[in-house]
């Protein structure tokens, strides 16, 4: 087998602009597909996952063309969607699939969606049950979990007709925020979806950009169906906060290190990670926050800092989730001891994240534990002494191979890791800027 060698690194420096937000990415591409007009999404980023939503859009007869560094969708209106020839096949990009699972709700043609091997084994049923409740004939692929019934694919879905519900979602989750928040789009009157803890609201922004007929308070998300939706004719893209994430920590617990990082998306709903730091007592700074028509952009400049311990509470999961591998590398430097609460949704990501996390830090001798109750699981690392570099493994894991790799330029000796490739699934770039910032 061969390995991807991480030596350390003394130091990092130097000016990043980074590819757009995937999560922005899918939700551009699946509005500007169902509205009417032609729309431009500039700044895409060509990962494989966004990628996988554009090949998925096209099969329900939508024309995308790329230009330069951009697409241009023509949109068909909310009932322009065509039956696909055969199963559209979504690869391994969870938010397309879950997102899909709403989009296909409301329209009246059977489809099915088939996945790659990981997200096969990824659960569907919390997008299910209650599109179910919409009205939408949804077959999956049941199996048990835990003694409990969960829908995997392969999905057959046939949709139309749907009616509003009032939701109360068991698990704050954006991807099945969206995906109702597509639904409702569809269903006669008005769709009410009420969150435990706020997630990430890309959608409901972009929706009243595209002045679609939705409002939110506090928790809750009022969406009335059946009015066409309207192209704003350009979305932009901002820089993904989370492929920022992995640079911004490399910086700080590198020595006389700094990063300035352009042009990230400044959602509050996704700024855990900063707020996480700045409690770590790290020298962060935001720039230039520019209010833009639907998402905040500014700069961030990271610099080398003495990390202290925190505890991360279970409420402030969902605006860090994707962040939490790399967070528990920043833990691992800080000195004292760190309690990431309630993160048991890192079990059903592409990977189990608490589980590759643990694997690989424990490998290089950190000391990181998992706390369960009957109710959550929380991991607990003890941090401040030197890494050592050690053999590691992705588990074909993007998050997991990045952060490990960020962890290797700050270890004693050598890190090698089994495999990097599935980093393409979100960031294809990220080892040429790296050794970028490293010269
Ligand atoms: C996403 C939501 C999150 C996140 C994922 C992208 C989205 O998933 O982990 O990478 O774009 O809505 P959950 O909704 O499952 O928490």
């Amino acid at each position: 087998m061969s390995f991807f060698v991480v030596k350390p690194l003394s130091r990092i420096k130097g000016i990043v602009d980074l590819p757009g937000d995937k999560s922005i990415a899918h939700r551009a591409i699946i509005l500007s597909a169902i509205a009417k007009g032609k729309t431009l999404v500039k700044n895409f980023p060509l990962n494989k996952d966004c990628l996988s939503t554009i090949e998925a859009i096209r099969k329900l007869g939508v024309r995308i063309i790329k230009k330069e560094k951009d697409f241009v969708v023509s949109g068909k209106g909310l009932s322009g969607l065509t039956k696909p020839k055969s199963p559209i096949f979504i690869e391994e990009s969870g938010t397309t699939f879950r997102l899909f699972l709403g989009l296909l709700a409301g329209q009246s043609f059977q489809t099915t969606l088939i996945a790659g091997k990981s997200l096969s084994n990824r659960p569907m049923l919390r997008v299910n049950a209650p599109l179910r409740l919409m009205g939408a004939k949804i077959c999956a692929n049941e199996k048990k979990q835990a003694g409990k019934p969960e829908d995997y694919p392969p999905i057959v879905i046939n949709g139309g007709k749907l009616k509003p519900i009032e939701y109360s979602l068991p698990v704050a989750s954006a991807q099945v925020k969206s995906a109702l928040l597509l639904a409702a789009l569809y269903a006669k009157g008005e769709t009410k979806i009420i969150e435990p803890v706020n997630t990430r609201d890309h959608t409901e922004r972009m929706l009243k950009m595209f002045k679609a007929d939705i409002e939110t308070q506090g928790s809750v998300i009022s969406l009335k169906g059946g009015r066409e939706l309207e192209s704003p004719n350009e979305v932009f893209c901002p820089g993904d906060i989370s492929s920022a994430s992995f640079f911004i920590v490399a910086s700080i617990v590198l020595p006389d290190s700094e990063i300035l990082i352009k042009n990230v998306c400044l959602n509050p709903s996704r700024l855990g990670v900063i707020n996480v730091l700045k409690r770590m007592g790290v020298d962060i700074e935001i720039n230039e926050l520019r209010g833009e028509e639907f998402e905040p952009i500014g700069d961030l400049l990271a610099k080398s800092s003495n990390l202290k311990s925190t505890i991360i509470k279970k409420e402030e999961i969902p605006t860090l989730i994707d962040e939490l591998p790399v967070l528990m590398v920043a833990a691992s430097f800080a000195k004292g001891k760190s309690v990431f609460e309630g993160v048991e949704e890192l079990r059903v990501k592409e990977t189990d994240r608490i589980q590759s996390m643990c694997d690989g830090l424990k490998k290089m001798g950190v000391d990181i534990f998992v706390v369960k109750s009957a109710s959550r699981e929380d991991v607990v690392i003890n941090g401040g002494n030197k890494l050592k570099g050690n053999e590691v493994r992705s588990f074909g894991d993007h998050r997991t191979a990045m952060s490990l790799i960020i962890a290797g330029l700050a270890a004693d000796g050598e890190t090698r890791i089994d495999d990097v490739s599935c980093i393409d699934k979100s960031f294809p770039d990220f080892l040429k800027i790296l050794k970028n910032i490293t010269k």
